[in-house]
């Protein structure tokens, strides 16, 4: 006879973003079967968790691997940055899928599929990135929800990448995504204003080095550019989803344009929670911590912090797009050609329950609710994904609450060779983690195999 479970995840404490139980967490194929105190192990595999956390998957919703991006691509491939996604506890990501200029966002996506197929170690979805709001972009939109998108990133910067979107752009794609329940995803930073404060401190570039890419993105910058999305977003009826929010003004304008019914919601990034700018000073190391939007100030990472637990800021995701410090050294000195981007999927999920639970800024089902269920909800995966429940994914980490180290890059799965969070001391780092059913880290090595991750089609119209 069948036996009725293949692994039983038994004695830990089960912590979703709705509550904290002792339970075993029973597993047949993919999927969830059964969660109940004392299951019988009748042939299952036990996995011991007495004394342990049992979480659901994290969920990267933001990730750019082996992204073509400011004269390099980004290091961490499809395989090295989704073995990292594993060994932090993510078991989902999603990275972007960039409208071919040419041959419109369908070809674009098809692309990005063939790049990342067979070499996903967890599973993985893609949002699309309009470059060019076309009657065939709009077209395809709807072939493409049908295909499992329905997110849609536009960015308010990157003119010289041809990537921008101009208002007109933006303004089109927010009224007509309104009738599908698709998410207009944008990236808020005020290019034009941008220029003129890149030009001033470029003729300062010996004095400023890499704190000129600071200075140049004071938070108005994106403050603006928030302000107007979300003015848009108002007048049309349309769905924004703010990526990496910076800055505490950020937040101020979400809770209020919130408080009017604007449907509006924000994720920021560890970075914009535990760095400041003061990194930028470092003359030699300064520049490898230049991201779009940049790293603030503490004030911002204590109004982030407040905005996340009291709803202002749904989601917490990392915008991982990899440089190594060779090509960080591209910028020859000039702030205006440092590759930009961090590494940061592996050290999410302990950065957010170290410095975030540890830290009593919020409980542990919290921390759950920004790192898995609000993704997996506002993307279209839920309850396939960032629940434990039956019938959901078997995407389940176990955590040994005493655990701890210093981050060494040496010792992480990312291909970077440093960390922004080198040295610091990070508990959270899953001693198991499963996706769909497998073992993919064990004993907190990565076991599982290129090409297992499978693309996990979306629904549109996700709320919270
Ligand atoms: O600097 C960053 N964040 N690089 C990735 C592209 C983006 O803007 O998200
Ligand atoms: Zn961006
Ligand atoms: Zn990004």
């Amino acid at each position: 006879m069948a036996r009725q479970f293949d692994t039983i995840i038994k004695g830990g404490t089960v912590h979703t973003g709705a509550e904290s139980k002792v339970a075993d967490v029973a597993i047949k194929g993919e999927k969830i079967a059964k969660i109940a105190k004392n299951l019988s192990p009748d042939g299952a595999t036990i996995i011991d968790a007495a004394g342990k956390l049992v979480l659901p998957g994290m969920i990267d919703v933001h990730v750019h691997l082996q992204l073509p991006f400011c004269g390099t691509v980004s290091s961490d491939d499809f395989e090295s940055g989704t073995r990292a996604a594993a060994r932090g506890g993510v078991t989902t990501v999603i990275d972007y899928a960039t409208q071919d200029k040419e041959k419109g966002m369908y070809a674009g996506f098809e692309r990005r599929m063939a790049e990342a197929r067979d070499k996903v170690a967890v599973d993985y979805g893609l949002h699309g990135i309009v470059i060019q709001w076309t009657d065939q972009a709009a077209a395809e939109v709807k072939k493409m929800i049908d295909a499992g998108v329905p997110t849609y990133k536009m960015f308010m910067i990157y003119e010289k990448e041809g990537w921008q979107s101009d208002d007109a752009a933006m303004y089109a794609a927010l009224e007509y995504t309104r009738d599908f329940g698709a998410k207009i995803l944008v990236h808020a930073e005020s290019e034009r204003v941008l220029n003129v404060l890149i030009g001033r401190y470029v003729k300062e570039m010996d004095k400023v080095g890499a704190y000129g890419h600071a200075l140049s993105r004071p938070n108005f910058v994106e403050a603006e550019a928030i302000q107007r999305a979300i003015m848009w977003t108002e007048q049309t009826g349309g769905t924004l989803y703010i990526v990496h929010m910076s800055t505490g003004e950020g937040a101020d304008l979400v809770k209020a344009a919130k408080s009017r019914g604007v449907h509006v919601y924000a994720e920021t990034c560890p970075q914009y929670l535990v760095l400041n700018d003061e990194v930028f000073k470092d003359r030699e190391k300064g520049h490898w911590y230049a991201t779009c939007p940049q790293i603030k100030k503490k004030k911002d990472n204590e109004r982030l912090w407040k905005g996340l637990k009291n709803g202002e800021v749904s989601t917490i995701a990392t915008d991982t797009c990899t440089f190594t410090t060779k090509q960080k050294a591209m910028w020859g000195g000039d702030f205006r050609r440092i590759p930009f981007g961090l590494p940061g999927v592996e050290t999410m999920w302990p950065a957010i329950y170290t410095f975030g639970v540890r830290k009593k800024k919020f409980d542990v089902n919290h921390a759950v609710t920004l790192c898995s269920t609000n993704p997996a909800k506002l993307m279209g995966l839920h309850p396939r994904k960032g629940a434990l429940a039956a019938g959901s994914d078997a995407d389940v980490i176990v955590i040994d609450p005493k655990a701890h180290k210093k981050i060494d890059y040496k010792e992480l799965a990312t291909n970077c060779d440093w960390s922004p969070y080198q040295g610091m001391d990070m508990y959270g780092f899953p001693e198991t983690t499963l996706c769909r059913g497998a073992v993919v880290v064990r004993d907190h090595q990565f076991v599982g195999r290129r090409g297992y991750g499978r693309f996990i089609p979306r629904k549109p119209g996700g709320k919270l």
